[in-house]
């Protein structure tokens, strides 16, 4: 059979990565796709920029459109990043009739429905596992390997970058700013990487997981967004001294009330197996009415595990490039007609347990009126800690863990908790989440 014949637009960590695996494990890709599968062009900004990828033999260009014009590439794979040109390219090649794969969590998370309907109409595959959870497999267990489950909820570590700096800051008391400049240096960090710190890349990861998982439309728009940024190491401290680790989870839950969508750091219990993923790895949990929970673990970015993803898209492409575009495996989990809209809940509507911590002047009386706000709006508190006053003041860091509450009841319980003359600054909050 005739070789496949990809092109690739992006030569830098994933593109790079990619080339390097696509030509080191070409044998078995062979021979799990069935034919040949050679890389003929690629593009990229910079061509005598040097490359982590030998590109001999592979025609270069800057003009990533000569790629997806090029009538005899099969399959486009867009490891660019950004949303202009890549969304350009991608509808382009999708018009020009070929297959594309990418690693693109915000273009599909923001442009996915408009680019999975055009490749319906077309009878093209659009790839996105290394959009999610780097080289973790993600995508292909829920939508594949659960889809005899009513998918409850999820929870996932599903930033590398900002797992890496949360764990460096804990385990080595490094700097904050310290440890992203090495996240960059080592290829995990996104071009902004505003968007790894401010759980604005998760929220992209969330809303993909959530539209395969529910079976809704993706909408980035609805999901709820909190970075890392606000963590302190006594915050850190306080939470291992109360058996917990603190995380940052992208969260998708089915609730009663409506679908809750959100991503922010959490307190999880030490002991649960996902508190326990440290550095650039990622996890998520999925819960699945008839399988229960199931734990999907490895490394959440870079450039090699990022083009496994990218790869075993390559395979599954390959494999179903003769079968009728009906009998693939839908885009989105669900058949088209059967994905539909769901509530999705605002922030004031979640549930879930807290974490306060408040600087109380150290006198009789006042924990005594912070309790009686929390009882005022039925929030029952689950532990207390009061630390001992620093050195010459007057305050001392009160540390409470709550049961569960409505974040609407929260929010009124800490507007009046700061008011008081009491309390001095800011009360922090971190969600704490069991994943019981
Ligand atoms: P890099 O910045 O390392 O690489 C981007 C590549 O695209 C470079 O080769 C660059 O060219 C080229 N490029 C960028 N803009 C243009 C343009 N306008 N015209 C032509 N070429 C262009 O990014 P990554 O490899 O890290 O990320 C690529 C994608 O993969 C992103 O969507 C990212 O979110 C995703 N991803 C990244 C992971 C990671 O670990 N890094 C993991 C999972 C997904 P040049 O080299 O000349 O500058
Ligand atoms: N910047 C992303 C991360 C890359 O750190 O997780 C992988 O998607």
């Amino acid at each position: 059979m005739k070789p496949v014949k990809i092109g690739i637009l992006g030569l830098g960590t994933v593109g790079g990565g990619t080339v390097n695996v696509l030509q080191r494990n070409a044998d078995v890709v062979r021979g799990r796709a069935g034919r040949d599968v050679i890389i003929t062009r690629a593009s990229a900004q910079n061509l005598t920029r040097s490359r982590i990828c030998d590109t001999q033999g592979i025609q270069l260009t800057t003009d990533p459109f000569e790629v997806v014009n090029d009538p005899d590439i099969d399959i486009i794979l867009e490891l660019m990043g950004g949303l202009s040109p890549a969304k350009e390219l991608v509808l382009q090649a999708i018009a020009n009739g070929k297959h594309v794969i990418t690693a693109n969590k915000a273009l599909i998370a923001l442009h996915g429905n408009e680019i999975f309907k055009k490749a319906s109409e077309r009878g093209v595959m659009v790839a996105f596992e290394a959009a999610v959870a780097g080289g973790v497999p993600i995508i292909k267990a829920i939508r594949e390997g659960l889809s005899g489950n009513q998918i409850e909820w999820l929870a996932g570590i599903i930033n590398g970058t900002g797992n890496f700096i949360l764990t460096e800051m804990r385990d080595k008391g490094r700097d904050f700013n310290d440890v992203l400049a090495e996240a960059q240096a080592l290829g995990y960090a996104e071009a902004d990487p505003t968007f790894d710190v401010e759980g604005i890349d998760a929220g992209h990861k969330l809303t993909i997981l959530a539209s395969i998982a529910f079976g809704i439309p993706l909408q980035f728009d609805k999901v709820y967004t909190e970075g890392i940024t606000q963590i302190t190491r006594d915050d850190v401290a306080y939470a291992e001294e109360l058996g917990y680790r603190i995380k940052h989870l992208g969260i998708a839950r089915k609730t009663p009330q409506g679908i809750e969508l959100r991503v922010h750091p959490a307190l999880i219990p030490e002991r649960r197996l996902i508190a326990n993923v440290d550095g650039v790895k990622n996890a998520v949990l999925v819960y699945g009415d008839a399988v229960g929970p199931t734990l999907y673990y490895g490394a959440g970015a870079g450039a090699e595990p990022t083009a496994s993803a990218v790869v075993a898209d390559v395979v599954d492409v390959v494999r179903a490039l003769t079968s009728d575009p009906e009998n693939r495996v839908p885009h989105l989990a669900f058949q088209p007609d059967a994905i539909v809209e769901q509530l999705v809940l605002t922030s004031e509507q979640f549930t879930t347990a807290y974490y306060l911590r408040l600087t109380a002047e150290d006198k009789p009386g006042v924990l005594a009126e912070v309790t009686k706000i929390l009882a005022l709006h039925q929030i029952s508190i689950e532990a207390i800690i009061q630390k001992e006053p620093q050195p010459n003041k007057t305050t001392l860091p009160v540390i409470m863990l709550t049961q569960k509450t409505l974040e609407k009841e929260m929010n009124a319980a800490i507007a009046e908790i700061e008011a008081l003359s009491s309390i001095t600054g800011k009360v922090n909050r971190i969600r704490l989440e069991t994943l019981g």
